[in-house]
């Protein structure tokens, strides 16, 4: 008898953990590697949150609290949802987990049975598909192309879905292209939703506040109140105040869904980290400057890498509208030798070769289910994105 058990056989360990452990090898070693895979920003979490942690801690918030969440993050959580996009919830219906990627694993643990079909459009964050299969459910990729922004279009969500689709999961903007829908992109595919009233909508806005021009968030059930019942809004603290580590991730939707997904996680994990919840009540609560400061830095480092890229002979960069991610083309390279060697037969040899050669890391598309591409994560300096960049420049020159 094996001890690891049949569900593990169906999923891979993350693409993008491997990547930037590949690079910090290659560090250690004593090779001088730029990190382009990291998906967290490069900078700390603001002051006013850490001390809030630090408070927290010294006047003993140190315990057990509720499973799904203390009531004072509800209340801002809801106030959140009612501020920023438009949302009426109540406490019951707000859950909060050990990070954006708990929430969502709760959710499907909560609703999958064999042969409950996910729409998931591709190129996706790398733990959707997992996340299904592990939870006893069949990912149904739908793919998008670069010449649409790689955005999903109507017809493409009506082909994808059957009559055992349950959930349809959408992520704007987007990890890995950065892509976002505007509210018109977004109220094509949530008609489509509307014409198939078994289908649910996990939303995942993890970078809602990582939107760059004149490009305006918007999120399904507030594009589609008739949506609001079908809705899961996901969301966190991770991305937008630079609190990967403290592991705070939550989302509103229907009373059910969100008492099972507490019974999941009471039985589970238990409530996330009693002194992170303290400081993501300060995240939501206290001054927003910060978010503004980080969109105009981002905002340029897109440009300078969407630029730099585009100049990368065989390379083909969208600009996209947000996240901090961008997702070029390699279609003009296939089938070319590097000065290294290596037949660039795909994206992963691309990036292999890439790093090998040039100390380069980047993600290969075929993690995210979409070749040949590679993601590009520009949350790290301007001097190493330009110098990385120039390295990706003579790689590509020196191709034939
Ligand atoms: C699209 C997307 N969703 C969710 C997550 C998970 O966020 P968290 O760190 O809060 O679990 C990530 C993190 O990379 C992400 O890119």
């Amino acid at each position: 008898m094996s001890l690891l058990s049949d569900t593990l056989a169906r999923v891979k360990p993350s693409p993008t953990i491997a990547v930037t452990t590949k690079a910090a090898e290659l560090r250690a070693a004593g090779r001088d590697v730029i990190g382009l895979g990291a998906g967290e920003p490069d900078f700390d979490t603001p002051d006013n949150i850490k001390q809030a942690g630090i408070a927290a801690i010294e006047a003993g918030k140190t315990k057990y609290t509720a499973p799904d969440g203390i009531p004072e993050l509800k209340a801002a959580i809801c106030e959140k949802f009612a501020r920023e996009n438009g949302l009426s919830y109540t406490h019951d219906q707000v859950s909060v987990a050990s990070g954006g990627k708990q929430i969502l694993y709760n959710a499907l643990m909560a609703t999958l049975n064999p042969g409950d079909e996910v729409v998931i459009p591709a190129p996706y964050w790398v733990s959707y598909p997992d996340m299904v299969l592990l939870a006893g459910g069949t990912p149904v990729i739908a793919e998008t192309a670069l010449e649409n922004g790689f955005k999903l279009t109507a017809d493409q969500l009506e082909a994808a879905i059957t009559d055992k689709t349950k959930w349809l999961i959408f992520n704007s903007p987007s990890n890995p292209t950065g892509a976002g829908y505007d509210r018109a992109a977004l109220k094509a595919l949530t008609d489509v939703l509307m014409r198939h009233p078994h289908v649910h909508v996990m939303t995942d806005d993890m970078y809602e506040h990582l939107a760059y021009d004149d490009f305006e968030f918007c999120t399904p059930a507030q594009v589609e109140p008739g949506l609001y019942d079908r809705t899961l809004t996901c969301n966190g603290v991770s991305k937008a105040y630079a609190m990967t580590g403290w592991r705070i991730g939550y989302a509103a939707g229907p009373k059910p869904l969100i008492a099972a997904m507490r019974k999941i996680q009471s039985q589970s994990t238990s409530n996330p980290c009693t002194i992170s919840q303290w400081a993501a009540v300060e995240a939501l609560t206290g001054p927003q400057d910060f978010l503004a400061e980080n969109v105009t830095l981002f905002s340029g480092r897109r440009d300078l890498v969407v630029r730099m890229l585009n100049a990368a002979e065989g390379v083909t960069c969208p600009n996209p509208e947000g996240a901090f991610y961008v997702y070029p083309s390699i279609a003009g390279l296939i089938g070319k030798t590097s000065a290294g060697g290596t037949v660039i037969a795909d994206d992963e040899a691309f990036a292999t070769a890439l790093l090998e050669e040039t100390g380069v890391a980047v993600v290969f598309g075929a993690a995210f289910g979409l070749s040949p591409n590679f993601r590009v994560s520009y949350a790290t300096s301007e001097a190493q994105l330009e110098e990385a960049c120039r390295r990706i420049q003579s790689f590509c020159a020196g191709m034939t």
